[in-house]
């Protein structure tokens, strides 16, 4: 039996862990891997590299991907999937492992309608592929975000300023709000949970009557124009107002021991799938369960009672 693994959109910190996962699992069992370069674009053009142990060496701890990644647009035209589609059985292999988050799933699930063997790894920082609790790198990026808003807040705090603090995670506000709840941010500003900018201001009066020393706005990004907001709250609230876009730090650096383990388990769940011949299906864990279900649901933009939950604590504890 042959696989395929490729990596594809934003990488993600554990996404080696995960293809060093997919390759000795596979050859645990005999199953020959094959590695498809820079993602949906190299599926597209052939890129393929047969995997050995020794390829995915000293690769566990390091961040990125060291297959390469793409944005690949023209994965979206149907005569591009057919090409790959074509690629993948000329190359006689029987199951292709997809991991990325949700621009790679809708890639996934465009091969699945074709008939082909697919099974998709949650890998993104974003927090945003649904069904699984979390996705291969949220909490590194996590980690990161917390630590740069703890250092911010050090010097917020001594200049008595509010700051305005903008976090990555495209239509998701996950990093936003587990990074917000960990950090006592006062407002918490996600694509779930919008706030009106006047409702802030007005609140930053009041902390200003009662002597509160600084305040932290945490934003997803492309949501407002951070630098446009810290002037108005400048000029409106009575706090001095700072904004820092997190930017690109947010996706590197070496995976946390949490996005390690789960991208071990669930490489090693890919392959008991296709042993099992179950395909089509997207991993996750939920509750610490492995569990699978389709592109279909993984795709689905809901937000979870988990999710509610957090958002309702946030007026609470801040
Ligand atoms: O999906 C991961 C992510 O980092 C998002 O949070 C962000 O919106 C996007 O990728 C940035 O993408 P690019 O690397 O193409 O600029």
């Amino acid at each position: 039996m042959k696989i395929a693994i490729l990596t594809s959109g934003g990488d993600a910190p554990g996404m080696n862990a995960a293809i060093r996962s997919v390759v000795r699992t596979a050859l645990y069992y005999q199953i020959e891997p094959y590695a498809v370069l820079d993602g949906f674009r190299g599926l597209a053009t052939s890129k393929y590299k047969k995997m050995t142990r020794k390829d995915v060496s000293e690769i566990l701890s390091r961040g990125g991907t060291v297959l390469g990644t793409a944005r690949y647009d023209d994965f979206f035209r149907e005569e591009t999937v057919l090409k790959a589609v074509n690629n993948l059985i000329s190359q006689k292999i029987d199951c292709l492992i997809v991991i990325g988050g949700d621009g790679t799933y809708r890639g996934a699930k465009a091969i699945k309608e074709t008939g082909f063997p697919v099974i998709g790894i949650p890998a993104s920082i974003d927090n945003d592929i649904w069904g699984t609790d979390y996705t291969i790198g949220f909490h590194t990026a996590l980690k990161t975000i917390v630590d740069d808003i703890d250092k911010i807040k050090d010097t917020s705090s001594s200049h008595q300023r509010a700051s305005i603090i903008e976090t990555m995670g495209r239509h998701k506000g996950d990093l936003a709000l587990y990074a917000g709840l960990s950090t006592g941010a006062e407002f918490i500003i996600t694509p779930e949970n919008k706030i009106d900018k006047n409702t802030i201001i007005a609140s930053l009066k009041q902390h200003k009557k009662e002597g509160r020393r600084n305040a932290i706005i945490v934003v997803t990004e492309n949501l407002i124009n951070v630098h446009e907001f810290a002037k108005e709250i400048t000029e409106k609230s009575g706090f001095s107002c700072r904004a820092t876009v997190l930017g690109y730090v947010q996706r590197g650096g070496s995976p946390v021991p949490n996005d390690r383990i789960l991208a071990g388990i669930m490489g090693a769940y890919a392959i008991d799938l296709i042993r099992n011949k179950q395909y089509g299906l997207a991993i996750g864990t939920r509750h610490e369960e492995l569990v699978s279900y389709t592109f279909k649901e993984a795709l689905q933009r809901e937000t979870t009672d988990t999710i509610q939950k957090l958002y309702s604590l946030v007026p609470k504890i801040a």
